[in-house]
């Protein structure tokens, strides 16, 4: 076994290159999804179906969002907004709903996007661990789903999806099922087995993916479906692994990334082919075209696949693996995959002006 090989498998060692227990949290996610399910929206009276629903978040908070919206785009004919940035976009206006997404509470632009709201009179709900939201929501007196606090936001997926999820509800939006929800969690019970820090490089396809990519540079592409999931699995790469990473989408690389693939840049990235069991027969063409086209100048390829039938599973059980990718990742390039220095620097300096 090669030497990345043997730190993965060492718990010793683990622990020493992970001081703060990511892989920890990502153990106990089954446990946190199931928490989650049950956390109520405080304050939430009936309102009016929405027109649109604008989720405002940055980074991990958003990628919630994002799961969100994947799943309601399946199901129901109001559209789902992830919107990152400050203030709010113009759709966000009559009959629109915006829930404000931000674990620690603090994110400056999910700030600016509930003044706008308020500006607006636009309903609003909040979903957050505490810090200004909380606080403003309990003084505002706006429902809100007040969430564990004490992890990583980008590690928080299961507790800000499923209030969200259940907000929707609340107004009408079945975004996902109860037997949706019980197949994901079913599904993410089994692979905190089988990607566990205990579970052998040979057994455990999170800790073979991380020893693929090695010293490259991970390059995430999914399909229609699993789209927002390679960027999801990229800003992973870049917060715990705090490596570069590039995502995209089929079809829509085949008309234009695809042209560098096969230049000698290539060889630097490791290509990360998000499958889907349930990809419409042309996609799963243009991924082996793709793979055709481009194996032999990318640095190497890997293929991994969505498991369960629903939505939800399939890009929760896609999501849980990226993570724990990342995370194995970190400890073989020897950083701390908790910590985000360089983003809290950015985040002080902006709050000090
Ligand atoms: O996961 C992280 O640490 C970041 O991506 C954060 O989610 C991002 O900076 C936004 O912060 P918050 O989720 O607390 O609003």
């Amino acid at each position: 076994m090669s030497d990345g090989g043997r730190v993965l498998d060492d718990m010793g060692a683990l622990a020493a290159a992970d001081p703060h227990g990511a892989r920890d949290v990502l153990a106990a996610f089954p446990a946190q999804c199931r928490a989650a399910v049950t956390i109520e929206t405080r304050a939430l009276a009936p309102m009016k179906r929405p027109r649109v629903v604008v989720v405002a978040g940055m980074g991990g908070s958003a990628a919630a969002g994002d799961l969100v919206a994947a799943c309601a785009a399946e199901r129901v004919e109001v559209p789902v907004i992830v919107h990152r940035g400050y203030g709010l976009p113009s759709v966000a206006w009559d009959d629109a709903l915006v829930v404000a997404v931000s674990y620690s509470g603090n994110s400056a632009e999910v700030l600016s996007a509930v003044e706008t709201a308020r500006t607006r009179r636009l309903p609003l709900v909040i979903v957050t661990a505490g810090g200004a939201l909380a606080a403003f929501a309990k003084q505002a007196s706006v429902p809100y789903a007040l969430v564990p606090e004490g992890i990583m936001p980008r590690m928080a997926l299961g507790y800000l999806f499923f209030p969200l999820a259940r907000v929707l509800r609340a107004l009408d939006l079945d975004v996902v099922s109860g037997e949706e929800i019980e197949e994901a969690l079913g599904i993410v019970d089994a692979l905190a087995l089988e990607l566990a820090p205990e579970r052998p490089v040979a057994d455990n396809e999170a800790k073979r993916l991380a020893l693929a990519i090695g010293a490259r540079w991970p390059a995430v592409y999914g399909g229609p479906v699993t789209g927002p999931v390679a960027y999801r699995w990229k800003t992973d790469f870049e917060e715990n692994a705090k490596t570069f990473g590039l995502a995209g989408a089929l079809p829509e690389m085949n008309h234009n990334t695809i042209e560098a693939w096969r230049t000698t840049l290539a060889r630097d990235l490791h290509l990360v082919l998000l499958r889907d069991d349930r990809e419409e027969p042309e996609i799963g063409r243009r991924f082996a075209v793709l793979q055709d086209l481009v194996g032999a100048t990318a640095g190497g390829v890997s293929e991994v696949r969505t498991r369960g039938r629903s939505v939800l599973a399939r890009l929760l059980s896609l999501t849980y693996l990226g993570q724990w990718a990342s995370v194995y990742l970190a400890v073989l390039r020897g950083v701390d995959p908790w910590v985000v220095p360089t983003l809290d620097e950015m985040k002080r300096r902006l709050h000090d002006g």
